[in-house]
Formats: C-alpha cells, structure tokens, sequence
C-alpha cells in the first residue's frame, strides 16, 4: 500500500516505436488505473540490453516511450513515470534475487527459448537472467497487481515463487503480486497473418500499425488486411482476420460485437476495414500530435523524469534496505 491505495506496476521495453497492439492491449487501459492504484510505469531500458542496440537510437527509443506513456494519457503528475536504469535498485535486487532462483526454473521459460531461437548469434546471461530482473522490478516496489500480456504470464508467476521462497526464510518481506486482467482491451493480431500476435519486429511492414504511423499508411494497411473468402462480418473463431478488425474497431469505437455486425450487415470487407482504418487513425491523431510537441518539450520531459525518477529511487530504496538487512549484508555507513 502506498498513499492508502494499492500499488500496481507495469512497463514496457524501450525498443523501437510502439505498436497498435502495444497500445490498446496495454497502454490505452492504463490511463484512468491511477484513481484506484497507486501507479508506477518503468521505462524498461536495462531489459532492453538483452539485444544488441545502437548508442543514439536506443537513448531517442527510450525518450520516445516516454513521452508515448504521456501522450497516451498518463499524467507524469499522477502516474510514476521513470527510467528503469536510473534506480539502482533494479540491478542490484536482480543480484540478490538471481541467487534465489534455480536454473531449472529459467530453463522452463518460453519467452528464453524463443529468444534463444531468434538471436543465435548473442544468448547471453541477460537473455537468461531476464525473468529475474523483471521480478527485481516488481518486488522492488511492493507491487500488489501487475498488468501484463499473456507473453509475460509465466515472469509473473516465477516472480511469485521467487517472493514467496524468499518470504518463507526471512519472514514479510515482499509483497506477492497478483496480474491485472483489465476489463477492456485484446490481444491485437498481425493484420497479414491474423493468428500471430502484431509485433514490431515483423518483416512484412503492411502486418503492423505503428503508433505514429500516419493516416494514409494506417489505412492503407487496413485495406491490405488479410480476411477470408467469406462476405459476412462477424466475430467467429474460424474467422480470425475479420475477428481482429473488429476487435480493433471495438477498441477504439466501444462498440460490442453485435453492434459492429449490424452496422455493417450487407456491407462488404471494403467498407469495413476502410472504417476500421478511419477509427484508428482518428484515435491516433491527437495521440501524434500530443507526442510531438511533447517531444518539443524538452524542459517538460526532463522535469517530470527527474522528478518520478527521484520518487521511484525512494520507493526502491526502502525495499533494498530491508532485503540487504534480512540477508545478513552489513549496514554501509555513508
Ligand atoms: N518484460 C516485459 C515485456 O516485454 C517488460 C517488463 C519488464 C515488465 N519489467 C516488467 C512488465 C515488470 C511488467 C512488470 O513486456
């Protein structure tokens, strides 16, 4: 509990621009959780290091998820904003915790071994040690829910077990954290290949939206979306391109599924996925043009980073003491 609510904590990696997918499966639901919880949103850069990156593009990547979170809609006023490598804690609780956790347990992780698959030529200890700075994240500030996608369910639960085996010998200490399945919000697939979740790493740039992309490549893309040789628009499993165009559309618009089949009952694919493209691009817009004259803002951004940066190390700070305490690591004097 912090400030008499209950603490969630969430993040996303600080690579590449961010997806559609990105925000109405995660970001669009995290504005407004800030009346119930006390929110804190890293900035996931040291995850990040896991692949190789450029110097300059990682630091302007990192920057622009910044100011994406707040063009998004999360007030850096009332949401912790921060970067993950400014707070110290991370790393260092990463350590602690690295030395309860079983290789056996990081073996099983599917996430490790799809990456392993995917970039040959670098596995590296990051790759593998990966779940556990994640658990440092979220034990570091007490969290007690954490929204994440079906592809970090499994870091959950090992952080859950790495809490409680912890807990078990040095008492309380971490609070156990529970996911958050928001009401709201799918699971956004690739519009070229419908049953593979849309990633920015796609080869085919036609599968993906991209956050600022503009409004004639958005809809561009919609109307290159790949459906099936029915006519019907309609939300069944045996459909999964028309399903997701209308999951998109239901995000964006707040219509239900029965609504969107009526609206558009003896209308075509075209006009369908030309209204899914207009809605997106309309819902992005002010989005974009938030985003750049935050980017603009220089003095805006580093004030607020400084200042969520400095409350994140606070936090942080106070979980690390007790855990080096409870170890058995002597006290430092400075
Ligand atoms: N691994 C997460 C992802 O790629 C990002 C992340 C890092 C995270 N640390 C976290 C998410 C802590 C939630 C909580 O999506």
């Amino acid at each position: 509990m912090l400030n008499g609510k209950k603490i969630l904590y969430s993040g996303m990696q600080a690579t590449g621009t961010l997806t559609l997918g990105n925000y109405l499966g995660a970001l669009k639901n995290w504005v407004n959780l800030n009346e119930e919880y006390e929110c804190i949103y890293g900035v996931m850069d040291l995850h990040s290091l896991t692949v190789r990156q450029v110097p300059a593009d990682f630091r302007k990547n990192a920057r622009a998820l910044y100011a994406l979170y707040v063009a998004a809609g999360l007030d850096p006023e009332k949401n912790c904003i921060y970067y993950q490598s400014h707070v110290s804690g991370h790393a260092e609780l990463g350590w602690i915790l690295g030395c309860f956790t079983y290789m056996g347990e990081l073996n099983r992780m599917t996430q490790f071994k799809d990456k392993a698959l995917r970039h040959e030529d670098n596995i590296n200890a990051g790759l593998y040690t990966y779940p556990v700075l994640m658990a440092a994240d979220i034990l570091l500030y007490q969290a007690d829910v954490v929204p994440v996608g079906q592809d970090q369910k499994q870091h959950l639960e090992i952080t859950r077990d790495i809490a409680k085996r912890f807990n078990a010998i040095y008492g309380d200490v971490f609070t156990i954290p529970e996911g958050y399945i928001s009401q709201s919000g799918a699971k956004i697939m690739s519009l070229q290949d419908p049953v593979k979740k849309m990633s920015k790493s796609d080869e085919n740039v036609n599968a993906t939206i991209l956050l600022l992309d503009g409004r004639d490549s958005i809809i561009r893309k919609f109307k290159r979306a790949v459906t099936d040789s029915d006519t019907v628009v309609r939300y069944a499993e045996e459909k999964p391109g028309i399903s997701n165009l209308m999951d998109i559309y239901s995000c964006v618009t707040g219509k239900d599924y029965a609504a969107i089949e009526k609206e558009f009952d003896q209308k075509g694919y075209g006009e369908f996925k030309m209204a899914v493209g207009e809605a997106v691009a309309d819902e992005l817009e002010p989005l974009q043009k938030r985003y750049q004259s935050l980017m603009d803002d220089k003095a805006y951004i580093d004030s607020m980073i400084k200042k969520n940066d400095e409350k994140a190390a606070y936090y942080a700070s106070k979980t690390l003491r007790k855990v080096q305490k409870k170890v058995g690591l002597t006290e430092r004097m400075f």
